[in-house]
């Protein structure tokens, strides 16, 4: 039997960087907003059950219309409302999520993910209980101190960039969510939550093209990447 899952997509950013009125998951690219484009992949995912989208207040009934009109009747959609950080938004989320073994947590704006990575970081999930998605570091990185003095290089072989989904056993992620708001915590991913009880978080090799839409460029290359897949 295949793990049942959750999805929680945190999407109640304000998109400083891409500096657009809109926030970026309802940006459009190609005529289809980018939270569109995200959900759509993982719908043909086996046995998920649920889809929660954490979105600012504003945007609360717009989450809610692409919900219903893209969701297949097996699985649930949900809209909350987000926090202030994206943890928060998260935990906002996880809150209703319903009786499922796996939670994924997946952001609005990379929409260009694959299902065999996706299902890649489920399997690990199940066995290791926390599984993120990430690529091997194409720079060198610096450890700095607060004059920006190098402390010290670690090699490069070993250091990753993580994205996202990151996926986890629903007990170990709400365990870490709690300790986490305990000890006010905050972490700039959802693994680190988990990495800080010591708890094994293993990293699935994905591929470059699961970039974060950040900056205005990126919607640019979003729109080339698409021109290329879709014709
Ligand atoms: N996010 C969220 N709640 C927040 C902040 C971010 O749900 N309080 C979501 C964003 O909507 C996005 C994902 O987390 O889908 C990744 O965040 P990021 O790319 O940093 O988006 P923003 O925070 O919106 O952008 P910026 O940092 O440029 O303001
Ligand atoms: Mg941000």
């Amino acid at each position: 039997m295949t793990a049942t899952k959750a999805l929680i997509i945190p999407a109640a950013g304000s998109g400083s960087r891409m500096q657009k009125e809109i926030p970026k998951p309802y940006l459009e690219v190609k005529s289809r907003t980018i939270l569109e484009r995200t959900i759509r992949v993982f719908l043909p995912l086996d046995s998920l059950r649920q889809i929660i989208v954490a979105t600012s207040e504003w945007y609360l009934d717009r989450a809610r219309g692409i919900l219903e009109t893209m969701l297949p009747d097996h699985i649930t959609g949900q809209v909350v409302a987000g926090g202030q950080q994206r943890q928060d938004s998260i935990r906002n989320a996880l809150r209703v999520t319903g009786d499922v073994t796996l939670v994924l947590v997946h952001d609005a704006v990379r929409p260009f993910v694959k299902l065999e990575h996706i299902e890649a970081c489920c399997r690990a999930a199940s066995e290791t209980g926390a599984a993120a998605l990430g690529i091997p570091s194409r720079d060198t990185i610096k450890r700095i101190d607060g004059r920006r003095l190098v402390l010290d290089t670690p090699s490069r072989a070993t250091m990753w960039q993580a994205q996202t989904p990151q996926v986890f056993k629903k007990p170990l992620l709400v365990e870490a969510y709690e300790r986490a708001a305990a000890d006010q915590f905050t972490g700039t991913d959802d693994a680190s939550l988990v990495e800080r009880m010591g708890r094994p978080v293993r990293m699935i090799e994905g591929d470059r093209s699961n970039i974060k839409l950040t900056y205005p460029v990126d919607l640019e290359l979003a729109a080339l990447m698409i021109d290329k897949t879709e014709g």
